[in-house]
């Protein structure tokens, strides 16, 4: 219940009621929760364990079980049968198993774990539930374009409830990468650019994955990835090198998965990337310096799958056994796939070169979060094949993915208010390669979430139409190949119709692991096909399909209404529909800039100014701008339209001054003068003038999302403090400076909404 309320005011308060929270005597009852506590049997068990024993509790490999969509997710693995990991379970060399199918396999591995070895010691078993475990919810980049983080404790808790139902007792998820640049394919499964909806994002998930009770059937372990800074690749490209200041690393990146930790997350997962040398898995900076010494944090960490053996390749190990040694050493618990903590830890410690007592260590807290899930008690808790089907896909979760779906939409542009649209009396040409079919509708990591159950486009929209008649559908191109006479069908239908609906974008392979993209636009084929059907003059309704930014242009650019919908999940036809037919006014804002060009990222709004900036304005020679386009995003950070006409006016300021132990208040009226409701998000942005070290244009401080009905007027009003003033100063620590802060109430990150300034005081 409390964190229930908790997080709820969060979502409505903004950040600086965020901010308080984070500091709150409250939180800190609830953070207890992230305390591993390690029961007296741990230490009896662990003397009686063999070397083989321990390096088996610190040992976790994928399913061998096989089938369903979890052997696509990561590289093949081999030699592994499944029969063999039930040897091993029995011979107490794995701690559990990963993206397995289900309760039945997970009662065959621990009747073997807790019936047949020697110390009886329970398995667990972990799952990629990223958004969702039947019931899939929208891709977590769509859910935090709700700007609304208890949505996202929501959706973790029912897909916990699912999941966990299922034989699932630790999740690898929340992913919270901060990414800034769209090239990247991951950034669909995080919190987009921002450091505050990061860390507000990670704590709701958090929260939602384990609630107050680790040991309850319905949640589960949540685990914060990629530690440390994985969305920092250059140029976007998945695993690739990131190279920054620990100014930046700890001011942008650190931030959410600190959010995470302290939400009470006791595992976390080590990224691939190296960051300025050192790979993470091998960083006893990052695992122990930091994330233990300095955050305090208790849990363990896994490596990510073969990460440990890519420090090989890496050019920082020599071997599979260096390997070893010098993950476990820099304080990575437990080895994902590799096989080498099994394989080499017993002979490490033999020979001196790895502390007993360091390995100890190791298993110590894995066997503590084993107790705290309740697998020493009953390891059979969350197995129970009817309860795995009994919790399927309940029509309450199902109502959930709507609404998140809904939520997440976000409307770009809607010129001459062409939606919503009408349930009667319009002909609707329905077009584009995500026009109908169960394909691309969940969108990239769903393990076990079945396509043939997601709602397509056509049905929703067709779900909303008395006269279903009035609907063609037409395909009119694939994604990335064109589409023998697709366009010529395309054409022909726009002629008959009355209004065409879009629906292009990117397919759900063209993002995740590994998908990064060198352009980030909408496939030429589809452009292709945008072109001729906007010749035929019709008004175009684009619905775009994504898990990025991206970049749009021409007949797409130019069409006079444009949704973001993402990869909404099981519900995508129903909730989108919801938006086109306006059963539900959109309400999402960007969690991530849509840039003018692809050459333009990284692009984000929290940049700095340089030495040259670009005013607005025609071009001047010798500033910091790309030749023949302005330095500005096509869409910005926190940019979403409603139904209602919004105006911003008006700033009121508590005081021209803010002592730095005080408060000053920031507020605006808020009017819809529109015909319909609206939800507008409100959102503070500060930049501080001048500092030690150079600050961003503009930084997100807080927000809220507002109800407004038409004629409805109201006052949003926000409270700062100092430490919503603090920054990393050149010690690499928090600092305040007193100084000139520019503020604005803006509805997005590069309008200028309602502005203002104020000093901060020494
Ligand atoms: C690799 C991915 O980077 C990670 O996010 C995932 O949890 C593991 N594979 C396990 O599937």
């Amino acid at each position: 219940m409390l964190n229930m309320r908790i997080s709820r005011r969060a979502a409505v308060m903004g950040a600086t009621a965020a901010a308080a929270w984070l500091a709150s005597p409250a939180r800190a009852l609830v953070q207890a929760a992230g305390r591993l506590v390690v029961p007296g049997f741990v230490d009896e068990l662990i003397a009686r364990m063999t070397l083989e024993e321990k390096a088996g509790q610190l040992s976790l490999m994928a399913s061998a079980w096989g089938g369903g969509k979890a052997t696509a997710l990561n590289p093949p693995s081999e030699g592994s049968s499944f029969p063999q990991q039930v040897e091993e379970a029995r011979q107490g060399l794995l701690t559990g198993v990963f993206n397995g199918n289900g309760a039945r396999m997970a009662r065959i591995l621990q009747i073997a774990a807790v019936k047949d070895s020697r110390l009886k010691v329970p398995l667990m078993f972990a799952a990629d539930i990223i958004h969702g475990h039947r019931t899939i919810f929208p891709v977590p980049l769509a859910e935090v374009a709700s700007f609304e983080p208890d949505l996202a404790r929501r959706t973790a808790a029912a897909a916990a409830f699912e999941a966990a139902g299922a034989g699932i007792d630790w999740t690898f998820s929340p992913m919270v990468d901060v990414a800034r640049d769209q090239r990247w394919g991951r950034g669909v499964e995080g919190g987009g650019e921002d450091v505050l909806l990061g860390r507000l994002f990670a704590d709701a998930r958090v929260r939602g994955f384990q609630g107050d009770d680790l040991k309850a059937n319905d949640r589960m372990l949540a685990c914060i990835k990629h530690f440390a800074a994985y969305g920092g690749a250059e140029a976007g490209l998945d695993y690739n090198t990131v190279d920054m200041s620990e100014r930046t690393l700890r001011e942008v990146y650190l931030p959410p998965y600190k959010a995470g930790f302290d939400a009470g997350a006791l595992s976390g997962m080590a990224s691939f990337n190296e960051i300025s040398g050192i790979p993470s898995t091998g960083s006893h900076w990052l695992m122990t310096e930091l994330l233990r010494g300095e955050w305090g944090f208790q849990g363990f960490i896994v490596s990510d799958y073969t990460g440990d053996e890519e420090m090989i390749p890496h050019g920082f190990a020599k071997d599979g056994r260096d390997a070893a040694r010098l993950a476990l050493l820099a304080g990575v618990d437990m080895s994902m796939q590799s096989g080498l903590y099994r394989k080499h830890l017993p002979e490490l410690v033999r020979s001196g070169d790895v502390p007993l007592a360091t390995l100890d260590q190791s298993v110590r807290r894995v066997l503590a979060m084993k107790a705290m899930l309740g697998l020493f008690d009953d390891p059979f808790r969350r197995i129970d094949e009817k309860r795995e089907n009994a919790r399927s896909m309940l029509p309450v979760n199902r109502s959930l993915a709507r609404e998140a779906g809904r939520k997440a939409i976000v409307l770009l542009k809607n010129d001459g208010d062409l939606l919503p649209l009408p349930r009667t009396g319009k002909r609707i040409a329905l077009i584009g390669p995500f026009a109908s079919g169960q394909h691309d509708l969940v969108g990239p990591w769903v393990v076990y979430g079945d396509d043939a159950r997601a709602v397509d486009l056509a049905t929703g929209v067709r779900a909303e139409l008395a006269d279903k008649a009035s609907l063609i559908v037409v395909e009119g191109s694939g994604v990335e190949e064109p589409l023998a006479g697709g366009i010529e069908q395309a054409v022909a239908a726009a002629r008959q119709a009355d209004v065409v609906v879009l629906a292009i974008g990117e397919s759900q392979g063209m993002s995740g692991e590994a998908q990064s993209r060198t352009e980030i636009v909408v496939p030429e084929p589809q452009l292709r096909l945008a072109e001729a059907v906007a010749a035929v003059g019709k008004p175009i309704i684009v619905v775009l399909k994504n898990a990025r930014a991206l970049a749009l242009q021409g007949a797409v650019a130019d069409a006079p209404a444009i949704l973001v919908t993402w990869f909404l999940g099981t519900e995508t036809g129903h909730a989108i529909a919801d938006v086109l037919f306006g059963a539900y006014g959109p309400s999402g804002r960007l969690p991530a800039s849509f840039p003018r060009k692809s050459g333009q990222e990284p692009y984000y709004y929290a940049h700095k100014t340089t030495g040259r900036p670009n005013p607005p304005g025609p071009r001047q020679d010798y500033k910091a701008q790309f030749r023949g386009i302005p330095n500005s995003a096509l869409y910005p950070f926190g940019h979403g339209l409603t139904y209602g006409k919004i105006e911003y006016a008006g700033l009121m300021l508590g005081s021209p001054t803010l002592p730095m132990n005080g408060e000053i208040m920031v507020g605006a009226r808020i009017t819809n003068h529109g015909d319909r409701a609206a939800d507008e998000v409100v959102q503070l942005y500060i930049h501080d003038r001048t500092a030690s070290v150079t600050r961003p244009v503009r930084e997100l401080k807080a927000f809220r999302k507002v109800a407004l009905a038409p004629g409805q007027s109201e006052v949003v009003s926000f409270r700062l403090s100092a430490s919503d003033l603090q920054f990393i100063g050149r010690d690499n620590r928090p600092t305040v400076e007193a100084g000139m802060f520019d503020v604005w109430i803006a509805p997005s990150a590069e309008s200028e909404g309602v502005h203002g300034s104020f000093e901060l005081l020494a």
